[in-house]
C-alpha cells in the first residue's frame, strides 16, 4: 500500500481525551474518560455491552458533541474543529452501511467522492486496497452478494480510501467467521506498518490480545489501560482451570467453597479464581472428590484477558 502522507508529529500522541463525557438525558454513556493513544499503536477498547465504546469513538471522530471534556486527535481539537479532523481519520461504524445495489468498485468510488479523493489517487488506492484484501476479482460484484467477511473487508477499504492516519473501528469483526477475521487482521497489521494508528473496539478477548495496549471500559470509564501482558499481572490471585463433569454440579460445588472467588465457564472448562493456587488447589480437589463428579484435570493456568476483565469489573461493581 502507498505510504500515507499525513503522519503525526514524532512523540505526539495520536489521541488524547481528558474528562470526556456524554449524557443522553439521564443516561451517562461516557463518564469522565481519560485516554491517551500513541501514534502507530493498535489500541483496543474492550468492554461489555453499553460500556460506552461506540459513544467514545463517535466523539473522537467528531460526529457526536461531548457534554464535557476535551479531545484531541492527530493534533487537532476535535470539539472545536470537528470538520478539520475528518480528512485525517477513518471511521468504520459498528453497523457500516455499504450500498448493496452498488458494486464493490462503485462503493469505493462513492466513498472516494465523499472524501474528495482525486481520480488518479482513487484509482491507485482502489487497486492497492482491493489487492491487499484479495477482493480484486470481485470488483464488479454487487455488495449485497458478498459474504459477511468480504462485506467487512469492503467496508474497511471504503474507510481507507482517503488514506487516513488514525483509524477507528467499532467492533469490525463481530459476526465474521474466524478465517475472515484473521484475513481482516492481516490487513490491519499492514496498515500499522505504514504508520497508521488504530483504535479498535471489540467484545472478543482474543482480538484484544492482538492490541499493543488495551483499555478496559465499563460504565463509561476506563478501569485499566495497559499492555495485555501487564493487565494479566494486575489480576489479584491465581487462576485454576478445572475439567470435570457434570459441569453444573461442579460449578455449584466450587461456588460454595470459601477459597473460590469467582467461577467462569469457558466451553467445557471452568476457570476459578483463588487467592493462592498452591495453597487452594487441595481444597478444590477435595471438594470435587464426590461420587457423582469425574475430575479429568485441575491445573493452574495463566489468566486470559477475559479472566482479568471479569475479575476487574466484578471488583469495581
Ligand atoms: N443516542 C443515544 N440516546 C440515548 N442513549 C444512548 C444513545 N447512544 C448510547 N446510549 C446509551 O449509552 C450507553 C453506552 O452506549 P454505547 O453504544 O456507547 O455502548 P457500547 O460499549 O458501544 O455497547 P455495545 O457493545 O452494545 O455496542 C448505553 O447505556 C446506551 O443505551
Ligand atoms: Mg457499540
Amino acid at each position: 500500500m502507498a505510504t500515507h502522507d499525513r503522519t503525526i508529529q514524532d512523540g505526539a500522541p495520536a489521541i488524547r481525551a481528558r474528562g470526556l463525557r456524554k449524557s443522553f438525558d439521564e443516561i451517562t454513556a461516557v463518564d469522565g474518560l481519560e485516554l491517551e493513544v500513541r501514534a502507530g499503536e493498535i489500541f483496543g477498547l474492550v468492554g461489555p455491552d453499553g460500556a460506552g465504546k461506540t459513544t467514545t469513538l463517535r466523539m473522537l471522530c467528531g460526529i457526536l458533541d461531548p457534554s464535557g471534556g476535551e479531545a484531541e486527535v492527530a493534533g487537532i481539537d476535535v470539539i472545536r474543529h470537528p470538520e478539520a479532523v475528518k480528512p485525517l481519520i477513518g471511521y468504520m461504524p459498528q453497523r457500516f452501511s455499504l450500498y448493496g445495489d452498488l458494486t464493490v468498485g462503485e462503493n469505493l468510488r462513492f466513498f472516494a467522492n465523499i472524501y474528495r479523493v482525486s481520480k488518479a489517487d482513487r484509482l491507485a488506492r482502489e487497486q492497492t486496497l482491493l489487492d491487499a484484501s484479495r477482493m480484486a476479482p470481485f470488483r464488479d460484484r454487487l455488495a449485497q452478494h458478498l459474504s459477511g467477511g468480504m462485506k467487512q473487508k469492503l467496508a474497511l477499504a471504503c474507510t481507507l480510501i482517503h488514506t487516513p492516519s488514525v483509524l477507528f473501528l467499532d467492533e469490525p469483526t463481530t459476526g465474521v467467521d474466524p478465517v475472515s477475521r484473521r484475513d481482516f487482521w492481516k490487513i490491519l497489521y499492514t496498515l500499522v506498518k505504514e504508520g497508521v494508528t488504530l483504535v479498535v473496539s471489540t467484545p472478543y478477548m482474543d482480538e484484544a490480545e492482538r492490541c499493543n495496549r488495551v483499555a478496559l471500559m465499563a460504565k463509561g470509564r476506563v478501569l485499566l489501560c495497559d499492555t495485555p501482558d501487564a493487565l494479566r499481572t494486575r489480576m489479584r490471585g491465581d487462576m485454576l482451570e478445572i475439567l470435570a463433569e457434570p459441569q453444573r454440579r461442579v460449578r455449584d460445588l466450587l461456588a460454595a467453597l470459601p477459597a473460590v472467588q469467582n467461577v467462569q465457564v469457558f466451553g467445557d472448562r471452568l476457570h476459578i479464581r483463588v487467592a493462592d493456587a498452591a495453597r487452594d488447589e487441595a481444597a478444590v480437589a477435595a471438594a470435587l472428590h464426590v461420587p457423582e463428579v469425574t475430575v479429568t484435570s485441575i491445573r493452574r493456568v495463566v489468566p486470559s484477558l477475559e479472566d482479568v476483565f471479569i475479575s476487574i469489573v466484578s471488583e469495581d461493581a
